[in-house]
């Protein structure tokens, strides 16, 4: 039977973008699951994953952000939402679906499960005092009040826990207490709250068999460390220390309004707590996605009841190490006595330490910012393919440190992987493989490589499956420098200089396939460059024919610059207004104006403010190309967008003809195809290539555009002067 995996990631706050901690438990999964994706079952039918996220929109902490802002909660999380793509897009982070705990298919599902729950005599009603803000006119989670710790008087303490002396007490106990919303003194108030009863000898029972179970594959459900820690939580016991641990209480799950949230079914002004409808945004996310397919598909498609039905599906979740508790008690909880399975697995990661600093906390995403490091244009392969060099199937906590990160890199990635690829492609003939065997002359065969690293991918033991790939390839370069091709063909022997330059490139396309889930757009561009296609775990372990031509090379990836490196630590710089400040005070102008600064100029021209100012070194890494439109034509199924053939001045490839590259743009609404054939225009040159629906873009062609393209419409692509030839640099 084919593997059905239904994947997850823990779902991010709508209250802020994404800091690393996130981007790295995005990666590990992402990694997972396209490891996953290249997998074929017996019968050669590809694995079937779906991988899905949302933003977990609801909670006290979003609505009262939203007010600060002057938005209601709805347009808040929305502009959330819509800053996330770069980050995704950027670390080649593909989910399949991106949804909203605030969707109405979440409002459905949560409803549903809380009714499913109440059927089953789970769900009971308590009043109880909480602390009630009188101006605010709402009660206040314990975050929200402040007052003098009851133990040593420190002023300004959070109402569960006093950070001076590490008292820990109710926000009742706290003296001269006050709401850090208005200021007033908060009162006690009476409110029913509704509670799901986990302290009911079902669930504790259900959870241990759980917790400590194996899963349909054999394999224990939690990591070893997790499922331990778990099991304290709820089981009834004496401790060393002679007092008693009571196991699991009843969890509460109501909030009064105001709340962002989901109302309770037959209960108004009573809302889910945000942790009761969050993970059923897992469910929501993936029912979206597959609605949607079943609307394309008509008939055919495969409703969420049926598919959730499947007892061969495996749901699971990556998660940190600081949700625990709500992914293998509450949530295993709804589910089961909702009457649904339970996840398959929960996989616990850690936190993300920078250059051995402070922990990526949730509030505090201090250290390497994600974005930043996109626009210092580091290449995001290089992230992941550090990260992945750490992590393991535990639990612990990895360090992301400059240096070793620079090292690893360059060392691993370009010396050892790339290398093999720039020094053997010149020595075949004609560009094509001749016949080789490495196999025959290694102790570890291709295959048994590929068997090797799919256990430690499977098993998230990333770390332990690049250092065999890495030593494969120290295999590969060792045999080649011991053959120095370079010689043979002084020697007039470049039948055997082929045959090994073969040998080694058939060896980095496997090395390719073993990378590809760590590295996917490195990967793409070598399938290009080796003509080959697209790589599997299956396909990988035959080698390419006798007389396959592969492109010639072009240069696979940069090298991490130290510079790179100072630039991203580097602290943001001070505004330009309080840096000018001093000097005008010190030349007697005491009524300075605002020196000029970008962005700040009151106007946007062309309808856009002009972005921040970069160095000219900034500028450099950019490489503007005239390039000449030896072909354009339009695209099957796109109405915007044109393909472009370019001819760059690249020089000619094995056949003699000129090196041309793909292009798409989005310019199909402002010019006819034939209108361009034969026009120079200016091409970014050196950006990543773009798989996209229609095939591979090598490039971007420049156009100029107005802000608001629908108050000003028009596209214009930018032409030079008559004299410019193909290859020019734009500078
Ligand atoms: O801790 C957090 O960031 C939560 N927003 C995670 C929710 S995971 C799932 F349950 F939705
Ligand atoms: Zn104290």
């Amino acid at each position: 039977m084919p593997r059905k995996l239904f994947v997850t990631t823990a779902l991010p706050y709508a209250n802020g973008n994404f800091h690393i901690g996130h981007i790295m438990e995005y990666i590990q999964a992402d990694i997972w699951v396209r490891f996953q994706k290249m997998q074929r079952s017996e019968d050669g039918s590809p694995v079937d994953v779906n991988f899905v996220c949302a933003d977990d929109a609801h909670g006290a902490p979003i609505m009262i952000a939203a007010e600060k802002a002057g938005k209601t909660p709805q347009q808040f999380v929305a502009e959330i939402a819509a800053g996330r793509k770069p980050y995704l897009d950027g670390f080649h982070i593909a989910f399949d679906n991106w949804h909203s705990t605030d969707a109405p298919e979440n409002h459905d599902l949560a409803r549903q499960i809380y009714r499913d729950l109440k059927a089953a005599g789970l769900i009971d009603t308590r009043t109880i005092d909480q602390f009630f803000d009188p101006e605010k006119t709402m009660f206040l989670p314990d975050r929200y009040i402040k007052g003098q710790c009851p133990k040593c008087g420190a002023k300004d303490q959070f109402g569960d826990n006093c950070e001076v002396c590490g008292a820990v007490y109710a926000p009742t106990d706290l003296i001269g207490p006050y709401s850090t919303l208005s200021g007033a003194t908060p009162v006690l108030k009476s409110s029913e709250h509704f509670f799901f009863i986990l302290s009911d000898p079902r669930c504790v029972e259900f959870l241990e068999q759980w917790v400590g179970g194996l899963d349909t594959d054999g394999k224990p459900r939690l990591q070893l460390e997790v499922a331990n820690k778990v099991r304290e939580w709820f089981s009834v016991r004496e401790n060393a220390d002679g007092s008693r641990s009571e196991g699991l209480g009843d969890w509460d799950i109501s909030r009064d309004a105001p709340y962002f949230g989901i109302e309770i079914p037959d209960a108004p002004g009573k809302y889910f707590y945000v942790w009761l409808d969050a993970p059923v945004g897992y469910l929501a996310s993936l029912k979206n996605l597959l609605d949607r397919r079943c609307i394309e598909a008509g008939e055919d498609g495969l409703s969420f009841t049926e598919y959730m039905a499947d007892p061969e599906l495996e749901q699971i979740h990556f998660i940190g190490k600081d949700i625990v508790t709500f992914h293998t008690l509450f949530w295993p909880a709804m589910l089961h006595f909702s009457g649904r399975k339970a996840p398959n697995k929960v996989f616990v990661h850690g936190f993300l330490t920078v250059n051995n600093g402070e922990k990526m906390s949730k509030s505090r995403g201090t250290g390497l910012d994600p974005l930043k490091y996109l626009s210092l244009g580091m290449n995001p392969e290089w992230l992941r393919y550090y990260l992945a060099a750490k992590l393991n199937a535990k639990n612990e906590d990895i360090d992301f440190n400059a240096d070793d990160f620079l090292a690893r890199v360059n060392s691993d990635l370009v010396g050892k992987f790339v290398n093999i690829a720039s020094r053997a492609i010149k020595f075949l003939p004609e560009g094509k493989l001749v016949a080789s065997d490495f196999d025959a002359h290694s102790a570890l065969t291709s295959k048994s490589l590929l068997a090797l690293v799919k256990d430690f991918y499977d098993s998230r033991e990333y770390a332990k499956g690049l250092r065999e790939v890495m030593l494969f390839a120290d295999q590969v370069n060792a045999r080649f420098d011991a053959a120095a091709p370079w010689k043979l063909v002084k020697e007039s022997k470049a039948a055997l200089a082929a045959e090994k330059s073969s040998e080694a490139l058939q060896m980095f396309r496997v090395i390719t396939a073993c990378l590809k889930p760590v590295l996917p757009a490195l990967a793409e561009q070598v399938e290009v460059l080796l003509k080959c296609a697209p790589l599997d775990w299956i396909n990988a372990a035959d080698s390419l024919p006798e007389g396959h031509l592969v492109g010639a090379y072009h240069h696979l990836m940069q090298r991490v610059d130290p510079k790179q490196l100072d630039a991203l630590f580097e602290p943001p710089a001070q505004p330009e207004r309080s840096q000018a400040a001093p000097e005008m005070i010190a030349n007697g102008d005491r009524q300075p104006s605002p020196p000029p600064s970008p962005g700040g100029r009151g106007s946007e021209p062309g309808g856009e403010p002009i972005a921040p100012t970069i160095t000219i070194d900034d500028f450099a890494k950019i490489d503007l190309r005239i390039a000449l439109i030896v072909n354009c034509e339009a695209v099957d199924g796109s109405t915007k967008l044109l393909r472009l053939t370019l001819d760059a001045g690249e020089g000619t490839d094995p056949q003699g003809g000129p090196i041309l590259r793909n292009v798409f743009s989005g310019i199909a609404s402002a010019y006819q195809p034939a209108d361009l054939i034969g026009k120079h225009t200016v091409m970014v040159a050196n950006l990543a290539p773009r798989k996209m629906k229609f095939g591979l873009s090598e490039g971007m062609v420049l156009a100029a555009s107005h802000g608001d393209e629908k108050a000003t419409p028009g596209i214009y692509l930018l032409e030079p002067w008559p004299g410019a030839r193909p290859g020019m640099r734009v500078r």
